[in-house]
């Protein structure tokens, strides 16, 4: 039995031995090109998400830089690779911010989990499994670009928001994303729904124009369907609140963008009557889909 039969396998048995158990919604933020305000909207969606009186947490899948540890003005005692490699617990590696966010470092804890033993993965398993019944949404922070890393993660994602700004390389970029999501040998169009964020804009009019560039080229050349999620201004008390280590939607509640964010976690929340309905997966079966998917790429299938 391969790595990714034996982790089914622990899947399959999870489930079955917890029929009724809720799932989390699980949001991927990306962008094509860096810097263009994925952390911001991780963070300040789960405040939202938090005021709405949901559960949260946030997986900081950004190897390269500590964002939102940053953000939050906490540093985590613990990551994913303590789960892994120290023996924790879940519950010990969530670092709780302002607000009750959860927060968990990914450290470069799951570039290490292709090798693990049976033993290994059953315990991540059913300790990622218990997020699920920890949170109500749980919100990943990617890195920017094409990388492999992050299209594991979108690929394993069913919902996926996608941050870009007015930069005219923000929209070849994110072009590029979509491009290399699509060519990804496992993903899939059906079980996936992309919406777009634009950020830094002066109105909505201009975050429409922005998502209109985009879609007709996506639609065209990659026929994948995008929708527009809506726009976050640029709004210089963002900013502030950045270098106040402080999301701005705690430090400035009334801000324009703090009340852009509010609206598009409304908006998030709402049943769209027919646009198609986001099946939970939960953390799990998210997981599972990073760990077999870069065996069967391995193996060659
Ligand atoms: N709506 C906005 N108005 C004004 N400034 C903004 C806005 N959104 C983001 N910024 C600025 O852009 C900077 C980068 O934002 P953020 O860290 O969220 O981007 P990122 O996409 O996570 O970056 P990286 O790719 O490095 O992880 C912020 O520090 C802030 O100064
Ligand atoms: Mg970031």
């Amino acid at each position: 039995m391969d790595q990714a039969e034996k982790l089914r396998n622990i899947i399959k048995q999870n489930n079955e031995a917890l029929p009724a158990r809720p799932l989390a919604r699980v949001i991927t933020v990306t962008s094509g090109k860096g810097g263009v305000g994925k952390s911001n909207t991780a963070i300040n969606l789960a405040i939202q998400f938090r005021k709405m009186g949901q559960r949260v947490i946030i997986l900081d899948a950004d190897f390269g830089l500590a964002n939102i540890e940053i953000m939050f003005g906490t540093v985590p005692k613990h990551n994913l690779c303590d789960l892994i490699y120290q023996g924790k617990n879940i519950k010990d590696i969530i670092t709780w911010g302002p607000h009750d966010v959860g927060f968990i470092s990914g450290g470069s804890g799951i570039s290490g989990m292709y090798n693990l033993s049976r033993e290994y993965l059953e315990y991540i398993i059913v300790n990622l499994a218990e997020l699920d019944a920890i949170a109500d949404t749980i919100i990943v922070d990617t890195g920017a670009g094409i990388g492999g890393a992050v299209l594991e993660f979108l690929v394993a994602s069913g919902e996926i928001i996608l941050v870009m700004t007015p930069e005219p390389t923000s929209i070849t970029d994110s072009y590029s994303l979509l491009k290399a999501l699509k060519q990804s040998p496992r993903f899939s169009g059906e079980n996936t729904v992309i919406k777009v964020l634009a950020n830094r804009v002066n109105s909505d009019t201009d975050g429409h124009a922005l998502f209109n560039k985009l879609n007709p080229v996506v639609a065209k050349y990659l026929k994948l369907p995008i929708s527009y999620l809506g726009a976050i201004p640029y709004d210089p008390q963002l900013e502030r609140s950045v270098m106040q280590q402080t999301p701005v939607s705690i430090q400035y509640p009334n801000a324009r963008s703090a009340k852009a964010f509010e609206q598009i976690a409304a908006r998030l929340n709402r049943k769209e009557g027919a646009v198609v309905e986001v099946k939970k997966r939960g953390m799990a079966a998210f997981f599972s889909h990073i760990i077999t998917g870069r065996k069967l790429d391995e193996a060659g299938a």
